[in-house]
């Protein structure tokens, strides 16, 4: 997948790409870009947002910028979906994150203080997207939420089978995941479940399955 990201941070995103999952497949499943609205800004000393129309507190991005962003690096080839962050969006589920984890390629746009003008969302974007009822100060954080979710997706991104039993996953019927223990067996009284240490598999999965869906349905 080829994952574009405009944002007015670019640097923010530098210790992502030293961590799993993205730096396990970042040149091979996965090229990331990313892409400062400011160098290709049609105003001066890099302008990129303005006073909202109708007054009112906080700077707003301009349309004119984000489209100058993307003609400067997709010209008319403009085939994907190009997602723009906003708490106004879509909410984020895992269900979303597979569906655009299959995309070949995908554009995200983040924007700060006040937001988006809102032609870049109905006009430029395809898709909005929102990582929660809450407000962030910028889409930063969003896009590498977006980016972390998407990159553990692709094939070499997790250990072997790390990624088919997760909370969500239809393995799990879309539940949550079942509790997980590890040594001590015993600790300040605090058991492990007994048939954790069975070693009889069988029982083991039964016993998950169970705990997933008690979990899930309260
Ligand atoms: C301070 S927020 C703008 C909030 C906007 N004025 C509102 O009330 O909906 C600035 C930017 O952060 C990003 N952002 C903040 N919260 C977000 C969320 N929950 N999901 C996705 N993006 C978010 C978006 O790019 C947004 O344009």
């Amino acid at each position: 997948m080829r994952l574009d990201v405009f944002t007015q941070v670019p640097h923010a995103f530098a210790w992502m790409t030293e961590q799993r999952p993205v730096a396990a497949v970042l040149g091979t499943e996965l090229e990331l870009r990313l892409f400062n609205y400011r160098d290709t800004t049609p105003l001066r000393s890099g302008q990129v947002d303005d006073d909202p129309y109708g007054g009112g507190a906080g700077m707003v991005l301009r349309v004119d910028v984000v489209a100058a962003a993307l003609d400067a690096v997709y010209g008319d080839d403009r085939e994907h979906r190009v997602v723009a962050l906003t708490p106004q969006g879509r909410q984020l589920t895992q269900a979303v994150v597979e569906e655009l984890a299959s995309e070949p390629a995908l554009t995200l746009l983040s924007s700060r203080f006040e937001g988006f003008d809102e032609r870049i969302v109905t006009h430029l974007a395809s898709d909005a997207i929102s990582i929660g009822p809450y407000v962030l100060s910028g889409g930063e954080l969003p896009a590498m939420v977006l980016l972390d979710a998407i990159a553990r997706r692709l094939p070499g991104a997790l250990a072997e089978g790390s990624g088919e039993h997760e909370s969500f996953s239809t393995e799990l019927e879309g539940g949550i995941e079942y509790p997980h223990y590890t040594r001590p067996a015993e600790f300040r009284g605090w058991t492990v479940p007994e048939v954790l240490l069975s070693g009889d598999h069988g029982r083991i999965d039964t016993w998950r399955r169970e705990q997933s869906r008690e979990r899930s349905a309260t």
